[in-house]
């Protein structure tokens, strides 16, 4: 049984429909690509599947539930975490604020617990034993004071994978994790999305424009054109299938 299925998965903006009827597995421990022109759909798939925009049809299976129709903190609870196209941060709060955000039931924000510090400290504690952790796996702790706002493009697509990584996530879906990024600091992205599966088990779906670099990592790849699934297969398949060659490269 695959980690995530989805079936049929359809989405209409009014008159466009930006998702037709898309079905598509990921099993777990893969690294799985999605690519496509511009406009194809990719970043709704993204979307429809975290919760973000409700579905017009289809189904969402992950880990044996049907997440269909979730709203995000339950997407997020269930296990999905991800990243955004333009990266999502508190740009005024520091790197490691950023991480330590999404912790959930922190005691130390209610009224009641406020001023019994000893009751918190030690969940606090942990809290940031975790974040450092979190900053460490995409080498950033070294930038921990620093205000996201001051962060280079990479490394704010970086702060994001540590941020979802504190929610312990099975799968991590990331829109374009190298988008703007130069091409050592890509390919290293990459490398820290492989150890994180290698170490953490942890399954990827990963959207990307740049083939060079993700075809060196995934396992699979799933191209949309216009909406549709176009073709899949294993990335040196897909970088010789011809009607791929003539939506995506034009030849
Ligand atoms: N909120 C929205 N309202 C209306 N139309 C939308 C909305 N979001 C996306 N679209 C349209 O849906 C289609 C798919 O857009 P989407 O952002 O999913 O493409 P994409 O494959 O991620 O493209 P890119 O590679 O440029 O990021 C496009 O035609 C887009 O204009
Ligand atoms: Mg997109």
């Amino acid at each position: 049984m695959p980690l995530l299925e989805l079936s049929n998965l359809r989405k209409d903006f009014g008159g466009l429909r930006a998702v037709d009827d898309v079905s598509l597995a990921v099993p777990e421990g893969a690294i799985i690509g999605l690519i496509g022109p511009n406009g194809s759909g990719k970043s709704t798939l993204i979307n429809l599947i975290a919760g973000s925009q409700d579905l017009t049809a289809g189904r969402v299976v992950f880990a044996g539930e049907d997440i269909s129709g979730y709203a995000p903190d339950a997407v997020y609870n269930s296990g999905i975490a991800r990243g955004y196209q333009e990266p999502s941060l508190y740009f005024k709060m520091t790197v490691l604020d950023n991480v330590l955000l999404p912790v959930k039931g922190q005691r130390g924000e209610k009224p009641w617990y406020a001023p019994r510090w000893n009751s918190w400290q030690g969940d606090e504690a942990a809290h940031a034993r975790r974040a450092i952790e979190a900053l460490e796996q995409v080498q950033l702790l070294q930038h921990y004071a620093t205000l996201a706002a001051d962060l280079s493009g990479g490394q704010m697509k970086l702060l994001e994978i540590a941020r979802a990584l504190m929610g312990q996530p099975k799968l991590l879906l990331l829109d374009e994790p190298t988008a703007g990024v130069a091409p050592k600091l890509a390919y290293e992205i990459f490398q820290q999305i492989a150890r994180l599966r290698d170490d953490y088990g942890i399954t990827f779906l990963i959207v990307e424009h740049r083939l060079e670099i993700l075809f060196d990592f995934v396992d699979y790849v799933y191209v949309m054109h216009l909406g549709n699934l176009l073709a899949q297969g294993a990335p040196a398949d897909i970088a010789e299938d011809a009607a791929l060659r003539e939506v995506y490269f034009g030849d």
